[in-house]
């Protein structure tokens, strides 16, 4: 990923800290914040100075790692731990993290311990990388076969942010819209504007701009009226939770983007790196749904005159108002699952073959 012509990653150690990019700042403001102990790790994740399900579990990671380097006793590790998983329950990604850094850690010396804790973060973070990448390669596929058909630009919707600030590098519904334009393939994104937050238009419009893709923001209601009016040719959105059985769960908005790319025979794609699938839970009904704070939805953050930011309130100040994160596409509105071993039917006979 490219910012300001500067190679970065979104999260790295060192000098005994862990970096990340504040994305809360974004766009207005690129600033790059320290992470010294396990709780910083756990408020960045909490308020979502990172976000997006890879990179939670990334810094899920370091975040144990940080753990371990203020205090080895093994006491202070798990219940960071139980804390680190907690800080945001939907994504899996989180949970798959915290749970291998523990098992590698398991009947480790302790003086070993905080060498294997930050290698195998960084292992979890390098990894990452390369499947983001893998899912590109795989997905670019879909994108130049439309294009060998069309032979003209390919618009493609994505909704939240699926993008390179969401993981490590490279993104998952991005990552096959980076390929095809590296590859000369022209490219158009609409970009949802992802309410409440604006991680679309605050963060994936960003990115794109930095990469030089041409993209539109469009209000997250907008999606529909473009698709019957054949304005978009594919959609690709990322998931925080993949069941076995294909179900996907992701950014609130995300089903009723299906829904409407289903009645207009526009393919629904879901990017995803393996981390991301969970082979336990059976029914979508036991994903744990976040509800976030209501004042995400009551106010607005933008830049003022003196390029200041401010946040300010929208709503009537006696409503109240409900603020549900995730919701879940069911199987049968995915038209494929873009994983860093090929593309997959939305099913467990198809996610096995890949997979098990
Ligand atoms: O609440 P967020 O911004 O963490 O939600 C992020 C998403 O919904 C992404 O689509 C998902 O994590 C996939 S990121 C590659």
């Amino acid at each position: 990923m490219r910012i300001e012509g500067k190679e970065y990653r979104t999260i790295w150690f060192e000098n005994n800290v862990v970096k990340i990019i504040d994305q809360t700042k974004l766009p207005h403001q690129f600033s790059i914040k320290e992470l010294k102990t396990v709780n910083d790790a756990i408020n960045a994740i909490k308020i979502m100075e990172v976000r997006g399900a890879p990179l939670i579990g990334g810094t899920a990671a370091y975040g144990l790692a940080l753990a371990v380097q203020e205090n080895n006793d093994l006491e202070f590790i798990k219940k960071s731990a139980k804390e680190l998983i907690q800080s945001r329950p939907t994504a899996i990604n989180l949970k798959w993290a915290v749970d291998r850094m523990i098992k590698k850690l398991t009947g480790i010396n302790s003086d070993q311990l905080l060498n294997f804790a930050l290698n195998e973060a960084k292992e979890i973070c390098d990894e990452d990388e390369k499947f983001c990448e893998n899912i590109g390669i795989n997905g670019l596929k879909i994108i130049e076969e439309i294009y060998n058909k069309k032979k003209d630009t390919v618009n493609i919707l994505t909704h939240c942010n699926a993008g390179w600030l969401a993981t490590i590098n490279w993104g998952t519904a991005t990552s096959p819209i980076y390929h095809a334009h590296k590859k000369g393939i022209p490219v158009h994104v609409w970009v949802d504007e992802t309410r409440p937050r604006n991680q679309g238009a605050n963060l994936t419009s960003y990115e794109l701009n930095e990469e030089e893709i041409p993209n539109t923001i469009i209000a997250d209601n907008t999606g529909g009226i473009l698709m019957q009016r054949g304005e978009v040719d594919m959609c690709i959105v990322g998931t925080d939770r993949t069941l076995s059985n294909g179900d996907v769960c992701n950014k609130i908005g995300t089903y009723l983007k299906a829904l409407a790319a289903n009645d207009n025979n526009v393919p629904f794609y879901v990017a995803l790196p393996s981390s991301t699938i969970d082979w336990d839970i059976k029914d979508a009904k036991e994903i744990p749904i976040e509800e976030r704070n209501s004042e995400e939805l009551s106010h607005v953050e933008g830049i003022d005159e003196n390029n200041e930011i401010k946040k300010v309130l929208i709503y009537p100040t006696k409503s109240k108002a409900m603020n549900l994160a995730f919701d879940v596409t069911p199987a049968k509105y995915v038209t494929g699952l873009i994983t860093e071993r090929g593309i997959s039917e939305a099913s467990l006979d198809g996610l096995r073959k890949l997979f098990k």
